[in-house]
């Protein structure tokens, strides 16, 4: 019997990439994490190619070794991009049914979702993805499918996102010149958010945000969807660089430290304690009290979440979001959630990971460093239920617009 297709949700991050590959189990017809990997990479910034031989060198790195694991090639490659390049659009098209019988088709939705796209955007920019949020038929809002229903005017909301040709076709062609070929590019925000979020947070207000290493990214639902989402250019990584100049310590030490002592809230705590800290040098270690590692952590995390409050002051829904859920390796901060909760002024907070009933995995593939890879592979693979939108696939060396929601209808991707 033929191999299910291998699946892989390929997640460009701001110093490394991270990728998980599935594939159907033929036994379960669940999706299953059969590898994951996370290598750094010195040729990103912030989600953009600074070197593209050093990329390709960690594309083949990374997703040669997943294809040795799994004893198989990846036939299916989804890219997750990020960065400050990025722009989101929410914009509305409409089309009108002039056919006798009135009866709206998949044809009559497409057309719609093109004069959606029809909108000015910036010179060297394009469109890399577009999805639809409900459509209404004769100004009766709320209708999610109107394939098959009766109309004369369709009309729809959708959200798009921009980026910069250039950076995009650098990440394009750092990924195929080891002969790899993308078969659908990701705005990352939107695949992470359908994982986890749950509808219901969705339709009471929600903003998700994905706290980075040189990006935060931020969503905002209401009544179910996608009303907002931007990426600003500062991460957790600040953090890492205040403990090393402040702390007199490497880089690599201080990030230790943050991750294994650090908290951003004096309840959070434990004990007064002292930690030791290597010298610059690494030959010497000197003690500082756990309380001063807070002192330099809390005012950064502070001024990190007020720039996220600021952003969802200009994305004109301040008052709309009711709860936070709060990703990405910076989530696991102890006292995020109550930065969230105060400053953002949202009723509850929590940590979100990729929801379970999504995919069968290893534990350890559930981190939130492996987050926004896993789903990539989900939402390519159509488990959260949006496979139906349109965005640009890659073929070698130019970009097309496709309907990647149909593309992935039409292909069998769980075949063999
Ligand atoms: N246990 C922890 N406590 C605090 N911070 C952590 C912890 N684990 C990871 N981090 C921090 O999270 C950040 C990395 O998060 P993540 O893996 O989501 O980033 P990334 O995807 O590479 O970056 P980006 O999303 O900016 O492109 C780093 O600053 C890292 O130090
Ligand atoms: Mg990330």
């Amino acid at each position: 019997m033929a191999k299910p297709n291998l699946i892989a949700g390929l997640d460009i991050g701001s110093g490394k990439m991270t990728c998980i590959a599935a594939a159907q189990d033929p036994e379960t017809n669940m999706l299953k994490v059969l590898a994951g990997r996370s290598v750094p990479c010195k040729g990103l910034r912030g989600g953009m190619v600074s070197d593209i031989r050093e990329t390709s060198a960690a594309v083949t790195h990374i997703l040669g070794s997943i294809e040795r694991e799994c004893n198989r090639d990846i036939t299916n490659l989804y890219v997750g991009m990020r960065g400050a390049h990025l722009e989101s659009f929410s914009n509305h098209g409409t089309y009108n049914i002039s056919r006798m019988d009135k009866e709206i088709t998949q044809a009559d939705m497409d057309l719609a979702v093109e004069n959606a796209k029809a909108m000015p955007i910036k010179n060297d920019n394009e469109i890399i993805n577009v999805i639809p949020q409900g459509y209404s038929i004769d100004k009766q809002r709320g209708i999610n499918n109107p394939e098959g229903m009766e109309g004369s005017l369709l009309e729809v909301d959708v959200h798009i996102t921009t980026g910069s040709s250039t950076h995009i076709n650098n990440l394009a062609k750092a990924i195929q010149r080891p002969g790899y070929k993308i078969d659908g590019n990701f705005y990352s925000l939107v695949p992470l958010a359908d994982c986890v979020l749950t509808q219901e947070e969705k339709e009471i207000g929600a903003l998700i945000l994905d706290l980075g290493g040189e990006t935060m990214s931020v969503g905002i639902y209401i009544d179910g969807i996608l009303k907002f989402s931007r990426d600003i250019p500062y991460g957790c990584d600040l953090i890492t660089s205040d403990l090393s100049r402040l702390l007199h310590t490497s880089r690599q030490h201080a990030k230790e430290i943050k991750e294994k002592y650090g908290v951003s809230f004096p309840t959070f705590l434990d004990e007064e304690g002292e930690i030791p800290v290597p010298s610059l040098d690494g030959r010497s270690t000197h003690n500082i009290k756990k309380s001063y590692v807070l002192d330099i952590i809390q005012p950064r995390v502070e001024e990190l979440i007020e720039q996220v409050a600021h952003c969802v002051e200009t994305s004109g829904y301040k008052n709309f979001p009711v709860v936070g859920v709060v990703t990405g390796g910076g989530s696991l901060m102890p006292g995020i959630t109550e930065h969230c909760v105060s400053i953002l002024g949202l009723k509850e907070v929590r940590r979100g990971l990729v929801q379970r009933e999504l995919v069968t995995s290893d534990e350890a593939f559930f981190d939130p460093q492996y987050s926004t890879a896993m789903s990539l592979a989900i939402y390519a693979a159509g488990g959260t239920g949006y496979d139906d939108y349109s965005g640009a696939s890659y073929e070698k060396g130019s970009s097309v617009f496709g309907k990647l929601g149909k593309w992935l209808k039409g292909v069998d991707i769980f075949g063999g």
